[in-house]
C-alpha cells in the first residue's frame, strides 16, 4: 500500500493519476471520495461538505469508514495508492489495524514538499473535472479547450474549497493534524520525502526513485 502526502495543493492527486498509470494500483483519493458522495446527493456527501467547504477535515470516523469500504473493492486487493489519506495519527492508527487484518502494512509513504506561496498559486489557478477527476492549470497545465476536460469532455470547475480564506485553514489544519502523521511513517521507516516544487515530470522521477529506496 502506498501512502502519497503532503500540503494541500501540492500535487498529490497529479501524481497519484501518474502512479496509477505506472504501477496498476487504483489511485485512491478520499477527497474525490467526499465530493462524489457531495454530488451523488448522499447525507455523508452533504454533512461532508460543511466541512470541506471552510477547509476543515472530515471527522475520523467518517473518513476511515469510506476508506475502509473503497479498498474492500476487487480492484484495491494488490494495492493502492492512497491520495489525502490518512490525514490524522487516529486515520493512519485504523489503516494499521485495517491492512494487519489482511496480512498488509504499508510500504512507503512518499511525501511531497514545496513552499506555501507556490502552492496558493497552483490551486488558485486549478480547474478540476468533477466527473473524472483530471486536474489542470490555467497557466501550468492548460485544457484544449478552456473548460472542458481533456479526457471525458465534462465541464472544468474551481472546486468550493479553492480560495483563500479556506486554503489558509487547509494549510493550518495540514501543519496542526497531517504533519504529525509524517513523524509516524518516519518513525515506522517507512517515509520518503520527494521536493514537490519542481515540474511535474521531476517530481515523478522522484517519486519513482523513492520507491525503490
Ligand atoms: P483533498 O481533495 O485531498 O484536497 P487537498 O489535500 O487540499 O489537496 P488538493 O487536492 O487541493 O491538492 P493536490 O495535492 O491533490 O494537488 P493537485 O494535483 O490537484 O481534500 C479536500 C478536503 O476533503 C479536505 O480539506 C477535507 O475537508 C476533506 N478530506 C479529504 N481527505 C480527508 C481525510 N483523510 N480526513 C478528513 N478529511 C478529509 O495540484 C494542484 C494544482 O497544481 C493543479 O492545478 C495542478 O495542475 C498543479 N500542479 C501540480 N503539480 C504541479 C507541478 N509540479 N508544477 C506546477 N503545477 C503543478
Ligand atoms: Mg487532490
Amino acid at each position: 500500500m502506498l501512502v502519497l502526502m503532503g500540503p494541500p495543493g501540492v500535487g498529490k492527486g497529479t501524481q497519484a493519476a501518474r502512479l496509477e498509470a505506472a504501477l496498476g494500483l487504483p489511485q485512491v483519493s478520499t477527497g474525490a471520495l467526499l465530493r462524489a458522495a457531495r454530488r451523488d446527493g448522499s447525507a455523508l456527501g452533504v454533512e461532508a461538505a460543511k466541512f470541506m467547504d471552510a477547509g476543515n477535515l472530515v471527522p475520523d470516523e467518517v473518513v476511515v469508514a469510506l476508506i475502509s469500504r473503497r479498498l474492500a473493492e476487487s480492484d484495491a486487493q494488490a494495492g493502492a495508492i492512497l491520495d489525502g489519506f490518512p490525514r490524522t495519527v487516529s486515520q493512519a492508527e485504523s489503516l494499521d489495524s485495517m491492512l494487519k487484518a489482511k496480512n498488509r502494512s504499508v510500504d512507503r509513504a512518499l511525501l511531497l514538499t514545496v513552499d506555501e506561496t507556490a502552492v496558493i498559486d497552483r490551486i488558485l489557478g486549478r480547474r478540476t473535472c468533477m466527473q473524472c477527476n483530471s486536474v489542470f492549470h490555467i497557466r501550468s497545465k492548460p485544457p484544449r479547450v478552456a473548460g472542458t476536460c481533456d479526457a471525458c469532455g465534462s465541464e472544468l470547475i474551481s472546486r468550493k474549497d479553492d480560495n483563500e480564506e479556506a486554503i489558509r485553514t487547509r494549510l493550518a489544519t495540514y501543519r496542526a493534524s497531517t504533519e504529525p502523521v509524517v513523524g509516524f511513517y518516519r518513525s515506522h521507516g517507512v517515509l520518503r520525502e520527494v521536493d514537490g516544487g519542481q515540474t511535474v515530470d521531476k517530481v515523478f522521477e522522484g517519486l519513482q526513485g523513492a520507491l525503490n529506496h
